[in-house]
Parts: structure tokens; sequence; C-alpha cells
């Protein structure tokens, strides 16, 4: 169930341009927390600013932790990259559905920019699940704007890595696909979160190989409680009335089997 209380900041390090990680102690949230899950940070002028959902990088049930990787857009992020060690902030969560997790299949773990911190949790969980020697079911897929490449190294402890860059400066010149298909990769399951354009992209692949795919698609979310409405997506849930239904993205997702929504 979802709780809401002021956490301590444990931790505070910018790991790139605008990129930062944040460590705060909220053990009542981590108990119950599930990969591709996000919590809603306040900010001290609550009243004036939304509250902003940023996904779960990292879940430490053992030290009550939460891992917070999140990119600076606002004044709301702005202000708690300012935060430090021993400064509190007030958090509410876990939120969101999660990612399904699923033993014994091959998966693309895929993130694109700021998409990238949840694939981190999930990549950590499925190798968790899969264990005996089946490193390489995780392969992840992970696509980055230029060489600051942040999280990376830390995939490689689950399986497999393959990064693309925009600029060409590591790996695949290009995104995502463009390094899946250089490097001849294939997979049962999809799972991924970045940009719109990446997973419309991956939607369509998903579709043309029959594949199941996953996508979180927490980039559209704003307030991240219901509030704002700016997250509402078409959904291809048809009633008994051939109506269709919209979805709130920070209610009913944020993640999404791909052929349940229009993107
Ligand atoms: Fe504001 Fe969903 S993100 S209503």
């Amino acid at each position: 169930a979802k709780v809401k209380m002021t956490a301590a900041v444990t931790l505070q390090e910018q790991l790139a341009a605008d990129i930062y990680d944040m460590r705060i102690k909220a053990p009542e949230i981590a108990e119950s927390a599930v990969p591709g899950q996000f919590v809603c940070l306040y900010s001290k002028d609550g009243a004036r600013i939304l509250p902003r959902p940023i996904s779960l990088c990292g879940i430490d049930k053992e030290k009550g932790e939460l891992r917070l990787v999140y990119r600076i857009a606002g004044e709301g992020t702005k202000e708690f990259s300012g935060l430090a060690a021993g400064d509190t902030i007030d958090v509410l969560g876990p939120l969101g559905n999660g990612f399904p997790l699923q033993a014994g299949k091959r998966a693309f773990l895929i993130g694109g920019g700021i998409g990238v911190p949840p694939m981190l949790e999930l990549a950590k969980a499925l190798h968790g699940l899969n264990r005996s020697g089946e490193d390489s079911l995780v392969q992840s897929v992970l696509g980055y704007r230029d060489s600051q490449m942040f999280l990376k190294d830390e995939f490689e402890a689950y399986g497999p890595v393959y990064a693309a860059t925009e600029d060409g400066s590591f790996g695949t010149s290009g995104n995502v696909l463009d390094a899946i298909r250089e490097q001849g990769l294939t997979a049962d399951v999809i799972y991924a979160c970045g940009p719109t354009p990446m997973l419309r992209a991956l939607k369509a692949y998903a579709a043309e190989k029959g594949l199941e795919c996953w996508l979180s698609l927490e980039e559209k979310m704003a307030c991240g409680v219901g509030a704002c409405l700016a997250c509402v997506c078409r959904s291809k849930e048809v009633d008994g009335h051939s109506q269709v239904h919209n979805k709130r993205i920070c209610k009913d997702g944020p993640v999404f089997r791909s052929d349940e929504i229009e993107l």
C-alpha cells in the first residue's frame, strides 16, 4: 500500500550533465516496491509546485533505501538536486503497477535517456529470478545522447550490455533499435522505458516480430498523482458499447502492454 512520509536523504551525487542520483531512507515504501514503480517527491513549496513523479532506479529492502536517478527538468527537480545527506523530503509511494517479472525468457531491457534508470532495478530482479547461469537472458540495450552513459556499467552485473549513442561517440551510432540490428540480437520479451518516439518504434518492432512488449510511459507523467490529467492516453480497450477508454498513465500504468495502448 502507498505511504506518504518524510524521508531522510542519505546521498546525492551528480552522474552526468543534469542527471542526479539521490538515495532516500524510506523503509515503509521500499518494503513493498517493485521494479517499474515510481514515487512522488514533494517540493518544500508544495502549494505552488505539483509533486514530481520519479521512477525507482534501486530498491534496497534491507537498508530500507530507495535510489532515484532523475534529470533536472524544472523547478521541482532543481530543488531536489540541491538536497544533501541529512536533509529531508516528503515522498509518496510506491505508485504505479511496475513491470511483470517473468523468469526463463530472453529479455531485452531497453532504456533511452532518463528511461535508463528504472531498467536497472528490473535487470537486477530478472537476474535474481533466472539465476543458475542464465545471465545471457537479461540483455540490456541502452540509448544515450553522447558518451555520458550514466549507470551503464552497473547493468553489466546482470548480463550483456549494448549501448547506442546519438552522436556515435560510443557503441552503435544511432538508437537502441540500430544497436539490436547491428548486433543481431534476439529476445522473447521486451521491457522498455524512454522517450515516446523510441517506445513507438519498439511497439512497431514488437508487432512485426510477434514479441511480447511492455512499455513504461513514465515520460508522459507530470504530477504522478492524478491531479493534472497531462498523462491521459488512448487505450485499445473497448467496452460493450464500443467506447474506447482513455487511461491515465499515473493511475493505470505507467507500464502497459504495447498492444493495449496507442502511442
Ligand atoms: Fe498528472 Fe497523471 S500525471 S494526472
